[in-house]
């Protein structure tokens, strides 16, 4: 029912219960594009794994923690970004995103991520945000970049995939240097 333009071709929309279906279809597109690349729980392979995922963010945003919205490209659900973690209590949250490949490349998420953490820092007062990606993630680590995020460090093969430990970036925005950056 509500909707956030972010570009005319573009709606950024709460992603809930019902939308299961649609996030099944998009998941069979996304799938073995975002599987070496975000939590394994979000990877799932018919309509009930994905409405067991909807379900597990609804309980969360309930009270008042983690939350998932979708990236609408003319009607197409293509993607989306996410608080993986939030959390008023600490002033501090975790961003997250995924696209399927044929929307990669416009800026989307850029975007999306822009209007999650605008409404964290300005609307709900938090002090950090968070982004969290495998090191060889060079297409996420420049989302961090170009929101303004600073690479904090790197937690040294944290981050098991395919048989082999991964290293893991943590990039992370202030409050101040999010609003010296939107002046
Ligand atoms: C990470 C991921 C979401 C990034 O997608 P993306 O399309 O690169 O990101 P954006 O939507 O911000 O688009 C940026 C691209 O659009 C281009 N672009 C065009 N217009 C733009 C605009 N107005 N603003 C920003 N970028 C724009 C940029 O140049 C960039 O393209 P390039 O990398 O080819 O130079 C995507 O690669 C993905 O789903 N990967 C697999 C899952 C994953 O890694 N998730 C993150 C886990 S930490």
């Amino acid at each position: 029912m509500f909707s956030l333009p972010l570009r005319d071709d573009v709606r950024l929309r709460p992603l809930e219960v019902w939308h299961a279906e649609e996030f099944a279809a998009h998941l069979d597109r996304a799938r073995e594009h975002i599987r070496p690349w975000v939590g394994a729980a979000f990877v799932t392979d018919d309509v009930d794994g994905a409405r067991a995922t909807l379900r597990r963010y609804a309980e969360r945003q309930a009270a008042d923690g983690a939350r998932l919205y979708g990236i609408w490209l003319d009607g197409t659900l293509v993607g989306g970004v996410m608080f993986t973690d939030f959390s008023a209590a600490s002033g501090s949250c975790e961003v997250g995103c995924w696209l399927e490949p044929g929307a990669e490349g416009s800026g989307v998420i850029t975007l999306a991520c822009h209007a999650l953490l605008d409404w964290a820092f300005t609307t709900r007062g938090l002090h950090r945000a968070e982004w969290i990606c495998r090191a060889d993630n060079e297409r996420s680590a420049a989302v961090a970049k170009r929101l303004g995020m600073t690479l904090e460090g790197v937690w040294r093969e944290s981050w098991p995939y395919g048989g082999i430990r991964h290293d893991k970036q943590t990039w992370a925005i202030l409050a101040t240097e999010w609003r010296t950056q939107r002046q």
